[in-house]
């Protein structure tokens, strides 16, 4: 290979068919045919379809010098045609074969359609709802997160990468993508080694771990190194520590972007810092391919760097089978059979329902009788298509989802009279359709309202200063809840929402995230009862943006605070405290009701000493009071109560889901060894210390049942 043809294979382009970023290189296809020809691209992101991809590929390996297959990319976040809910959702299904199993229905669609490689698992932990971009990862937890990610990559990539069926996922966004100052999107990072470590860096590990062929890296500096560059993280951790053996892509223009950041001087520098840390392929830059061949040939860049990085871009060539058969992925009679397909939709739906998480339901409003008499449906998403496909999906087609108020037609009983009122719209702030939508929820014996966010209100670059109900949503709630009418709010967002005024004024209210292709069968099973509620919080929902960030996990303090916030306005107390809003939040990280009750033993424990080679088994019993069959998440939490330095007051180590019936009572076992409890001590290294432990086992992270143990030497 020529440098120049060395070069092209770590060059990396959008296609012509959307876009996903500020730039674009060329909307000329004919112009993408001269560079895949002269052996410039590595491949295209963006673009799809069985003839289209197989066409380009024609060109790379019938009319290109060495005849390399191109490698078409996507961002399949949640779904390809057959549209998921948004990663933020199936996360809160705590479900992770529902969610492995949704991932490869997605990796069958999108290699049916010429795609090999995912931009996906997004394993982002986020602690701040102001990032847009929480709507695409798992959350704010990091063994949740790593549970996540692990199912994700499976499911993207099955059992070998060389099948027709499975794609290469892209661990993202590496690292701490989640943290920006601020929650605004592509802000800077700044946190210690040990929080990186602790918290943001296990997903990333997880995905590696579950056999993940590539990773991004991210936007943001960490500790005033740009990602893109970032020896630290990509070869002291990522490479050193994980081993890992795979292929790095930037993020779009994130290596050119470092001279926007301020740590290189132009482009070359650029390119040179991000090629030496090892970032193999340049998406979208230019910046290896308008540099390094002419740095090589000035002898100020090692061509033993371009040679590492050719090699891990050719060998994901060769796992995947191109090298056996270009076309493998380019497949017109699998895309028009299985695209969409029936049983795909049945996942999503599947996958829908158990997303959906039930924060309040105030005198068993819900389930909803089928034969209720008349049911105002009301809300700007009620009867919106487009948006129920949500952030990133580019492939999804407007004119597919199911509304919400479709799902509730087909499933009222054919004497139940539906009304619907848009009431609202998202952008304008107009009140003149609230009036109408009085007096339809005036005509209802039921309220169902459909508020929150619309697809672009969060993902990337969606961050938001506040997190309240977008526009004049919150007035319409406020003049349908004053006509009296038992209201069921349905909430949509890719992002914890503050959602005080709801929860004291609305009887029973849902958090659907953003359900995708089914989004309106999966509202109705869960409204009408035909499937009992089981989602729980994978992010804590603040009281109010000034909370934030807020979280589970969080360290005690020197002055925590736990009281009941009933002292006279006029005193001082020298707590950790807010003067004007609790510490606690609205709704605590694993929360989530069901329409049965769930009720508690004590926790039994098979010792209350072990040793660091011995297993603590820790066991609940965990009844279904009624009155209907439902599935419940048990969770596991610690405390280390001293530690050489300060550990969280609670941090999630288990979760089993598990089916109980009407009237049931199950067992919940866990093990715990000491590996479990290990964290960076004081001198950074990764291990338990021997001391007391608080266990909790609960339905959420506060509604829990506690006892204690001891780790002994
Ligand atoms: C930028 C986003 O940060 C990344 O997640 C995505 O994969 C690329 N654009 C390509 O669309």
């Amino acid at each position: 290979m020529t440098v120049d043809e060395k070069v092209g294979q770590l060059n990396f382009y959008v296609g012509d068919l959307f876009n996903t970023g500020p730039t674009v290189r060329t909307t000329e296809s004919d112009k993408f045919n001269d560079l895949i020809k002269q052996g410039e691209l590595t491949g295209l992101f963006n673009v799809h379809g069985a003839a289209y991809t197989r066409r380009l590929q024609q060109i790379a390996v019938e009319e290109s010098r060495l005849g390399i297959p191109l490698l078409f990319g996507a961002d399949v976040i949640h779904g390809f045609k057959t549209v998921f809910p948004i990663p933020l959702a199936s996360a809160a299904s705590w479900d992770m074969q529902a969610i492995e199993k949704a991932e490869r229905v997605a990796a069958i669609e999108s290699t049916a359609a010429g795609i090999t490689f995912n931009f996906a698992p997004m394993v982002d932990i986020s602690r701040d709802p102001r990032w847009g971009r929480m709507a695409e990862g798992a959350g704010e937890d990091p063994y949740l997160g790593s549970q996540v990610a692990m199912a994700r990559v499976r499911g993207f990539q099955g059992e070998s990468l060389s099948e027709a069926k499975t794609m290469a996922a892209c661990v993202k966004h590496f690292a701490a993508y989640g943290a920006p100052e601020g929650g605004r999107d592509y802000n800077t990072v700044d946190m210690s080694e040990r929080s990186l470590r602790e918290t943001y860096l296990p997903p990333y590990k997880a995905g590696i771990d579950a056999g993940a062929a590539t990773i991004m890296t991210s936007f943001n500096e960490l500790n005033g190194v740009p990602a893109s560059g970032n020896e630290f993280l990509l070869r002291d951790i990522l490479r050193g520590e994980w081993g890992f053996k795979g292929m790095v892509v930037s993020d779009w223009q994130s290596i050119n972007e470092m001279v926007a950041h301020g740590n290189v001087e132009n482009i070359a520098e650029a390119a040179s810092m991000a090629l030496k840390a090892g970032v193999d392929m340049d998406m979208m830059g230019d910046a290896y391919l308008e540099e390094i061949p002419r740095l090589i040939e000035e002898g100020k860049f090692e061509e033993k760097h371009l040679d590492e990085a050719v090699r891990n871009v050719l060998k994901l060539k060769f796992d995947l089978g191109l090298f056996d058969d270009p076309y493998r992925y380019s497949d017109t009679a699998r895309e028009s059979q299985e695209i969409r397909a029936k049983q795909h939709l049945d996942v999503a739906r599947d996958v829908a329902k158990r997303s959906i998480v039930l924060l309040k339901n105030e005198d068993h409003l819900l389930p909803l009788n089928k034969e209720t008499g008349t049911i105002a449906v009301i809300g700007p998403l009620a009867n919106n298509q487009a948006d129920m496909n949500g952030t990133w999906s580019f492939f999804g087609e407007a004119q597919h989802p199911v509304t919400f108020l479709q799902g509730i037609k087909n499933v009222a009983s054919p004497n139940t009279e539906v009304v619907y009122e848009e009431g609202c719209d998202l952008y304008d702030d107009s009140k003149d359709k609230i009036a109408r939508a009085v007096s339809a929820a005036r005509s209802a014996d039921v309220v169902i309202m459909a508020v929150g966010e619309s697809a672009v209100m969060n993902g990337e670059a969606g961050s938001r200063s506040n997190i309240q109900l977008p526009g004049i949503q919150l007035d319409l709630m406020k003049a349908v809840v004053a006509t009296g009418k038992p209201v069921v709010a349905v909430v949509m967002s890719g992002r914890a929402l503050d959602l005080s005024w709801l929860d004291e004024n609305v009887a029973s209210i849902l958090e659907v995230w953003t359900l995708g292709s089914e989004s309106g069968h999966a509202i109705a099973d869960v409204l009408f009862g035909d499937y009992n509620p089981a989602g729980k919080l994978p992010v804590t929902f603040p009281r109010n943006v000034g909370q934030v960030p807020i979280y589970y996990n969080h360290k005690n303090t020197g002055r925590p605070y736990d009281g009941d916030y009933s002292e006279p306005k006029s005193e001082r107390v020298y707590k950790s405290k807010y003067r004007d809003v609790q510490n606690t939040p609205l709704y605590p990280f694993g929360h989530g009701l069901s329409y049965s009750t769930f009720e508690y033993s004590d926790i039994r424990l098979s010792a209350d000493t072990i040793g660091f080679d011995q297993t603590l088994k820790a066991s609940v019993k965990v009844t279904n009071k009624g009155p209907y069959d439902g599935e419940e998440v048990v969770q596991l939490y610690v405390r280390d109560l001293v530690g050489s330095v300060t550990r969280p007051v609670k941090e999630l180590k288990g979760f089993t889901k598990v089916m109980i019936k009407n009237g049931e009572t199950k067992e919940v076992e866990f093990e715990i060894t000491s590996d479990d409890l290990a964290f960076y001590t004081i001198d950074m290294t990764h291990k338990a210390e021997p001391g007391a432990f608080h266990l909790f086992i609960g339905s959420s992270s506060e509604r829990v049942k506690q006892t204690g143990f001891y780790l002994k030497n």
